[in-house]
């Protein structure tokens, strides 16, 4: 990852060039809020996956930081899709961050500038998948989620990845391959970076948003085909030990995708593969990605040329 152009501030440099003063606010505090997005090869060239909801999603985050976004959700679409093309990318994954600069040091970060910069790199294997048709490894995390009483849980901020990053590294230093977090009601809430789903009875069940998971877009991508599908789900809260004895449980992200977990605290989940609603629902999920479904392709699938 050294080549390629980063787009800042209006401006695509070298990616060598794109850099920062050591006093960044962002840098400091963690006054920082961010998108990961993802970018796929179609038969109808290159399309971004629900990149108007991601724009959303980083303006609602700016917002809950009062940051002063200069640009227009159309500017930051433009950028975006320039971004792709000055990176001649394929398949890649797409990183626009909106951080307080370097300015006056302190906690406060209102009078210091906000900049935006985005990121494309190709980001293969997110959670190992030496073995693909392996679930993952995860284990319950020592590190409870923070929760909306100390951080706005539906801002995708960089100060919340610090708790993401604790639970990530203990999980991958203890040999598995991700950490799954309970919030402090002590219900299962989310992986470090993807939202949760269990199936049980062929009833795919995920926590609700309210109760401190991430508005992942890729769980709402995964909602909208289980009821266009008439497949039967739940929001509602889910205990560790419910999560044990699951049919099948996967994670949903846009780093990750859809990924099966074949065992949790090491009790096998299933048969310890990739479970059949999970296939089914992988799959779907793929088609439209690739701009092989009518309806959720069009929908979702933003064109790059
Ligand atoms: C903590 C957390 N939960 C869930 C998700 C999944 O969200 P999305 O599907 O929008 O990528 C992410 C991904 O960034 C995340 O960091």
């Amino acid at each position: 990852m050294t080549e390629g152009k980063i787009w800042i501030d209006g401006s695509l440099v070298e990616w060598n060039q794109a850099k920062i003063h050591v006093l960044t606010h962002g840098l400091h505090y963690g006054t920082a809020v961010f998108e990961g997005i993802r970018c796929y090869q179609t038969d109808n060239g290159l399309a971004v996956f629900r990149l108007t909801d991601h724009i959303q999603r980083l303006m609602n985050s700016a917002k809950m930081y009062f940051m002063d976004i200069r640009y227009s959700k159309k500017e930051l679409h433009d950028a975006i899709i320039d971004t792709i093309n000055a990176n001649k990318s394929e398949d890649c994954y797409i990183r626009p961050i909106a951080y307080y600069g370097y300015g006056k040091m302190g906690v406060n970060p209102l009078p210091n500038k906000v900049s935006i910069a985005i990121a494309v790199w190709k980001w293969d294997e997110y959670i190992r998948e030496s073995e693909p048709q392996k679930g993952a490894r995860l284990i319950v995390s020592s590190w409870m989620r923070i929760d909306g009483r100390s951080m706005p849980m539906n801002a995708k901020a960089a100060a919340n990845y610090a708790n993401s990053a604790l639970a990530r590294m203990e999980a991958l230093k203890m040999g598995f391959d991700e950490a799954v977090m309970l919030n402090t009601a002590g219900k299962i809430i989310e992986a470090s970076a993807e939202n949760i789903f269990m199936v049980r009875d062929n009833v795919s069940i995920t926590p609700p948003i309210s109760s401190g998971a991430l508005n992942g877009i890729t769980r709402d991508s995964v909602l909208s085909i289980l009821r266009h599908n008439r497949n039967p789900y739940e929001i509602r809260d889910i205990s560790r030990d419910e999560l044990y004895i699951a049919d099948e449980v996967f994670l949903t992200g846009t780093a990750s995708g859809i990924r099966g977990v074949g065992n949790i605290d090491n009790r096998i989940i299933g048969d310890g593969e990739t479970g059949q609603v999970t296939k089914q629902i992988k799959g779907k999920f793929e088609a439209i990605i690739r701009g092989n479904d009518n309806i959720f392709s069009k929908k979702w699938l933003t064109y790059v040329n």
